[in-house]
């Protein structure tokens, strides 16, 4: 009985195991084709083509995710990769190469008449904190940003994607939340310097005359030069722009569709990067582009011999007013320490 029930057995198991073979023999036979990426892969080339975007059914209610695949999106991420990086690279180093080669060529604008020794408030407490705010604001933003276009080209070869993923996680944290200061930073400085910065005709001189920076010229400025006007409005609008498209990507879909979105990421992108550029030139020049401009923005006060070559309209409607006022508040040239 025995032996029988063991034969049974053997012929049983041989039988599942010939059954099984002989089922799993035709898809083996049909594994090569079923994946065959290119034969799918030109089926979705074909429908896009036919229809101009794939689309398949949903049951959820964002209808937008039943859209699979539509050209405009495959344009914009080769912008993302490819276009923006390449803006981006060919504005802030082109900037800094220029700014290099200009430094080597011109040196440092310096106080052609050296120290007076006496200085004249330019800008009050409240005038360079707001300054300081949106510029640190800028800083952060911009170098956060960058990590967005840049980091996983530049930054993740060089670290861990763990150590890369939790940098960007931070960087994105402060890029969406300095962006309020930044917003309140923009409001302000319009509001603040709008008087000192519309444009006249004395700019025009100003301009023709290589505004003291390319030769050794000292043409006459009130209070804010045709640069730093263009400073003004650059942060005015640009920084406008940087707002409205920066909001419109931190809140997705409040009245906007897929291509709305795509175009202020553009928009927002391509500012950022010619924003970045000219912001360096800017920080070049209050910085080791001029002696004695820092101080503006540091102490708050400059020599006055720095404002009789930069500024002279602007030193002579101080002086004035000094003359005018009953007695000295202290707001005018007062002896350097
Ligand atoms: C109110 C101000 C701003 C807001 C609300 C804002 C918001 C945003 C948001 C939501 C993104 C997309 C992030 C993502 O894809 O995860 C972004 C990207 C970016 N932002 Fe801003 N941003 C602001 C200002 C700025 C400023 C001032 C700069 C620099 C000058 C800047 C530079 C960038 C850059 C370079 C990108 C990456 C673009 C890309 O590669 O797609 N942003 N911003």
């Amino acid at each position: 009985m025995a032996p029988l029930f063991t034969r049974v057995r053997l012929i049983f198991g041989a039988l599942v195991i010939f059954a099984l073979v002989f089922a799993a023999a035709p898809v083996g036979a049909q594994q090569p084709s079923s994946v065959n990426p290119t034969a799918n892969s030109v089926k979705e080339e074909q429908l896009l083509r036919a229809l101009g975007q794939v689309q398949g059914r949903g049951s959820i209610p964002d209808t937008k995710s039943y859209t699979i695949v539509h050209p405009a999106g495959r344009d914009w991420r080769h912008f993302h990769e490819v276009t923006l990086r390449w803006i981006g690279a060919v504005a802030i180093l082109g900037m800094v190469v220029l700014l290099v080669v200009f430094y080597l060529a011109r040196g440092m604008v310096k106080i052609e008449s050296g120290r007076s020794g006496r200085t004249i408030v330019r800008f009050n407490g409240i005038e360079r904190f707001v300054h300081w705010m949106t510029a640190t604001c800028f800083i952060v933003l911009a170098i956060t940003g960058l990590n967005i276009t840049f980091g996983k080209v530049l930054l993740l070869p060089l670290m861990s994607p763990q150590a890369f993923s939790d940098w960007s996680e931070w960087a994105k944290y402060a890029h969406n939340y300095l962006s309020f200061p930044f917003t309140l930073g923009v409001v302000l400085i319009f509001f603040m310097w709008i008087a000192g910065n519309i444009p006249n005709r004395v700019d025009w001189q100003w301009l023709k005359r290589g505004g003291g920076i390319v030769g050794h010229d000292h043409p006459p400025a009130y209070k804010f030069n045709a640069g730093q006007k263009a400073i003004y409005w650059l942060q005015v609008l640009a920084g406008t722009a940087m707002v409205i498209t920066g909001y419109v990507l931190i809140f997705p879909f409040y009245g906007t569709d897929v291509s709305n979105m795509e175009a202020a990421q553009v928009v927002h992108g391509v500012i950022a990067m010619l924003f970045t550029a000219i912001m360096i030139a800017h920080i070049y020049i209050g910085t080791i582009g001029m002696e004695g401009a820092f101080e503006a923005m540091g102490s708050g006060e400059v020599d006055v011999n720095w404002a009789k070559e930069h500024h002279s309209l602007w030193l002579e409607e101080e002086l004035a007013r000094e003359r005018k006022a009953p007695a000295p508040t202290g707001a005018a040239a007062t002896p350097a320490e």
